[in-house]
């Protein structure tokens, strides 16, 4: 190598030992002082500072010219520093190196951005997307490809561990039922017809199980054409897992098992096992979501009962409707919320759908609220003690279905939780890590645009044995054998004990998800047939490892974790894609494209 060792490990026991080294890395900040030339040299590793001497004029001229981040290789000796000029913080803060040669491999123009992290990270995102190689290599952003690293040797190691075979599965694949927007690819070889990008293995991994493969996993490439969000890329990577002869639990502890590892060997943290359980239906009822953020309370109350005679017409007749409800929760300590908060909150919820926000706010003794003329006295009081209501809290109410009521609450109590840290009424520390078990989800869920059921996860998953038989007479009664792990209101993955009956299979594909025989004959065909040839009792999960890494890191974008990502647009900046084909690309592929202006 052109190194003897890296820029973080040189100690004082290599001064003593008047040790001769050779390092290489990039210039981070060049220093004068008294003619003395100090550069601090850093690699992946770390920095180590280096003198140049005017002893030495060859070298010490040379280094008058150094640029920040040009790459340069020296030689020289360790020697101690002075007791003053000691830098504790650094890793080689004790020693520096006496240079005596000098080689500049490459001269760095000057930069777009500057390097130093503060600065950096103020500067906007599609600059340091065009030169994300520069800003990859900052100290912080080179961290986080390690600890994503350091992540997936945890997760390999202890699949490898527990017998798990890595088996790749085709990227070019056909439609699938996973519910996102696909990717579709001309095939130049069967003109007009396209594969189109694996959603996820799910097929693949099943037909994995068919055989024999009994343990598959896979750190596999997934490809979804979603608008783009902070926790949401076109392409993205699952720990993709998949085992037969095995029941929920085994697919529980084994998750259980790599979180707890990978937390072990990049934080250093213990994460108790096993993980919280909640159904599905009390995760909606108390917070409004089927990925509950439970690092603080605010839960949703129900008053249905309550408001059924209720002179507020509004509340009393959603209490009375069927699937109606009145809820509230308590945002204790934010009736200081501003006008324009409160306007902002109004107008979030109206886009979930709702007729209205009604609040109470507690204040000075008195209760506020455009409403509180239509509450009796025992209504009050009922609110009060159910509510812990005191003063400087503010009560929110839906008045809604079920499924409404829950939508925005859930959604009112995220926001108020926002509210209330940035006012520092609400601390979560940073090293909380909630990890949660969501079971019992529906199997179906009726979709009352398209006016039929929908599958709750996909639909390969298989129904809660004892309820099976309801797969007849009413599905939406079916329980799923669905299981999703949430971590701090985040969906870390899913998955599912599957169906390996193909006259299951077939039932739900025809009968209740009403998909025509001719169509899953062409899209499912082959993994029905499959599943009579022995197909063995399966089921699996895969959990979003750009997820899991953000999470790990504290980063609220997967951006951050992702050495390459695409912008909001979907677009790579620093490639410059997508691009336009050639017109031979076209022409070979048979593929005719419209302007915008064409279409008009
Ligand atoms: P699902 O569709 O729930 O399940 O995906 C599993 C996990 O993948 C992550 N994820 C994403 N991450 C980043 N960007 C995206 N666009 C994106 N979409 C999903 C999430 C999610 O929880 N085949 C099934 C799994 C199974 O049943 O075994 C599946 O793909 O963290
Ligand atoms: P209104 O009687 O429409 O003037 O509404 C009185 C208050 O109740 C207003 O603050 C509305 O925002 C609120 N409100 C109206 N409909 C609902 C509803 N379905 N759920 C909760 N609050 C509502």
């Amino acid at each position: 190598m052109l190194r003897t060792h890296d820029c973080n490990s040189l100690t004082v026991a290599d001064a003593d030992a008047q040790r001769q080294v050779t390092l290489i890395g990039w210039v981070d900040t060049v220093r004068d002082l008294g003619g003395v030339r100090f550069v601090d040299l850093r690699d992946r590793e770390g920095v180590t500072q280096i003198v140049f001497n005017p002893g030495n004029p060859e070298v010490h001229s040379r280094a008058h010219h150094l640029k920040d981040e040009s790459v340069i290789q020296v030689t020289g000796t360790v020697v101690r520093r002075e007791a003053e000029t000691i830098n504790p913080k650094m890793n080689t803060g004790e020693i520096e190196i006496v240079a005596t040669a000098l080689v500049v491999h490459n001269v760095c123009q000057p930069l777009p951005f500057p390097m130093d992290d503060e600065k950096a990270d103020k500067v906007g995102e599609d600059l340091r997307l065009e030169y994300r190689y520069l800003d990859l290599r900052r100290p912080r952003n080179i961290h986080l490809v390690k600890t994503r690293a350091l992540a997936a040797r945890a997760i390999r190691n202890v699949l490898e561990n527990e017998g798990f075979l890595e088996v790749e599965t085709p990227i070019l694949f056909k439609s699938t039922p996973e519910g996102a927007r696909e990717f579709l690819v001309p095939s130049r070889l069967n003109p007009g017809s396209f594969y189109a990008l694996a959603q996820s293995p799910q097929q693949y991994k099943q037909m994995l199980m068919v055989a024999g493969v009994e343990k598959y996993y896979q750190l596999a490439r997934c490809f979804r054409d979603e608008d783009l969000r902070a926790d949401r890329q076109l392409e993205f990577t699952q720990i993709d897992v998949e085992m037969s002869f095995i029941e929920r639990e085994d697919i529980y502890a084994l998750v259980e098992k790599i979180i707890s590892q990978v937390w072990k060997n990049v934080l250093n943290i213990d994460i108790p096992t096993p993980f919280p359980r909640i159904s599905y239906r009390e995760a909606m009822d108390r917070y409004g979501v089927d990925k509950p953020d439970t690092r603080f309370g605010m839960e949703i109350a129900d008053f249905t009962d309550l408001f059924k005679n209720s002179a507020f017409k509004v509340f009393s007749s959603a209490a009375n409707s069927p699937n109606g409800v009145v809820r509230a929760i308590n945002a204790k300590g934010l009736a200081d919320i501003t006008q324009g908060e409160l306007t902002n909150l109004e107008t979030t919820v109206r886009s979930l759908g709702a007729k209205g926000l009604a609040y109470i706010k507690a204040e000075n003794g008195t209760w506020k609220s455009p409403i509180i003329k239509f509450f009796s006295e025992s209504e009050i009081a009922i609110l009060r003690e159910k509510l812990v209501i005191e003063d400087g809290d503010i009560v929110f109410f839906a008045a809604s279905t079920w499924e409404q009521a829950g939508a925005i609450l859930g959604r009112v109590r995220l926001e108020a939780a926002r509210l209330l840290r940035q006012r520092g009424k609400l601390t979560i520390p940073a090293d909380r890590f909630d990890f949660l078990w969501v079971i019992e989800f529906p199997l179906m869920l009726w979709d009352a645009e398209e006016s039929r059921f929908v599958s709750a996860h996909h639909p390969f998953t298989a129904a809660v044995k004892e309820d099976e038989p309801l797969l007849e007479t009413s599905p939406e009664k079916v329980r799923g054998q669905h299981y999703d792990i949430v971590l701090n209101g985040v969906e870390l993955g899913g998955g599912s004990i599957r169906i390996h009956d193909p006259s299951v299979q077939r039932h739900i594909f025809e009968n209740v998800l009403k998909i025509p025989s001719d169509v899953v004959q062409s899209r499912f065909g082959y993994m029905l047939k499959a599943f009579s040839y022995g197909a063995p009792p399966h089921g699996g999960i895969a959990l979003g490892l750009d997820r899991l890494v953000a999470m790990l890191a504290g980063r609220t974008s997967i951006r951050d974790i992702i050495a390459f990502p695409k912008t909001q647009k979907g677009q790579d900046i620093m490639a410059e894609s997508p691009s336009p084909a050639t017109p031979r690309q076209l022409r070979d592929l048979r593929i005719t494209t419209t302007t915008s202006n064409d279409e008009k």
